[in-house]
């Protein structure tokens, strides 16, 4: 076990040990934490307990473990079904939940959680389990400030650590909307590798010039943003009019390789509907309010 100098040492159980939970424990001990681990299925302790974990018994002695205590299962019905008759066990501790929810489960988990004298931490592992443990994984975290600043360092281990805001409801909303993000620039990548793969290019040649051009991709977030918060378009990346012409040689193009016109065909359809309103010599960060107003703007 290598122990990481720039981490304190402090004790965290982690209950339920599926392909996200062992992740998460071997990073915990990785950096040299005291990590007690439990898991319905007993054998999946074994690899880690190798590793230096503690096994613990039952849930109940997990959380008597250790001031933190990270759940991940598969979803909140599974974590209250095996928490609920353990929970006088919580009063005084943390609560970090990285299993998968939506925002309402979150603020009920949180109320329930402080009806048990527990400090609440809701949160979501937004790198998959491969980066598990590394700077570049991004874990969110929101609910209770203190609890946070307490275990910041633990949570630390497990990555890039943030904490939103007190309100706990904030770690699956991110959650969902970085979910839609990565998913909204795989769309774009597959259909690209599609294109160019018609055209005899090799998809990692071209993951490697894609790679290349993204920074200029995310430099847009932070101009745009702002100018999504001022509510007005300037058409320096380009009006929503040229960009509509654009995305429509993208559709033409992408017919004529034979290939499929789904991913085209639904950013030009909200670059239409912009125009439609009003938009169409206004730069692009414009279809933020076609994209807010919905079915009402159509
Ligand atoms: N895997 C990922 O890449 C990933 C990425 C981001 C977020 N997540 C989230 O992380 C959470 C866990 O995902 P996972 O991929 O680790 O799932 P998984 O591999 O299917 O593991 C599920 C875990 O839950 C336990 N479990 C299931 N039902 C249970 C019950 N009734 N009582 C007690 N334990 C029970 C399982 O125990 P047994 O071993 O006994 O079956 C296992 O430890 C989910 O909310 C998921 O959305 C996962």
């Amino acid at each position: 076990m290598t122990e990481n100098k720039n981490h304190e040492r402090s004790a965290v159980s982690v209950i339920g040990l599926g392909q996200m939970g062992t992740r998460l424990a071997q990073a915990f001990l990785t950096v040299g934490h005291t990590t007690t681990v439990w898991n319905r299925t007993v054998a999946k302790a074994d690899a880690l307990v190798a590793q230096g974990a503690v096994r613990a018994a039952t849930a109940d002695a997990a959380i008597a473990a250790s001031p933190l205590i990270v759940v991940s299962l598969p979803d909140y019905t599974t974590m209250q079904d095996l928490l609920g008759p353990v929970a006088r066990s919580l009063r005084g501790r943390t609560l970090a939940n990285l299993t998968s929810g939506t925002p309402e489960e979150a603020a009920r988990m949180a109320d329930w959680a402080a009806g048990h004298g527990a400090d609440y931490l809701d949160g979501a592992a937004m790198s998959g389990t491969r980066l598990v443990g590394r700077p570049e994984a991004l874990f969110v975290f929101s609910g209770s400030p203190e609890a946070f600043a307490t275990h910041r360092s633990v949570l630390a281990s497990l990555g890039n650590s943030m904490h939103l805001g007190a309100d706990p409801a904030l770690a699956p909303v991110y959650d969902t909307a970085l979910f839609g993000l990565a998913w909204g620039a795989l769309a774009g990548f597959y259909h690209a590798v599609a294109l160019v793969g018609a055209a005899g290019v090799d998809p990692a040649d071209f993951a490697a010039v894609a790679t290349g051009h993204m920074p200029f991709v995310t430099s847009l977030m932070a101009d745009h943003a702002r100018q999504i918060e001022d509510g007005r378009f300037p058409d320096d990346d380009g009006t929503v009019e040229v960009h509509a012409a654009a995305m429509e040689h993208l559709v033409q193009t992408s017919r004529a390789q034979g290939i499929g016109t789904d991913v085209p065909k639904l950013i030009k359809a909200l670059l239409d509907r912009a125009a439609a309103t009003g938009h169409g010599t206004s730069g692009i960060a414009s279809v933020i309010e076609t994209i807010t107003k919905g079915e009402r703007n159509v």
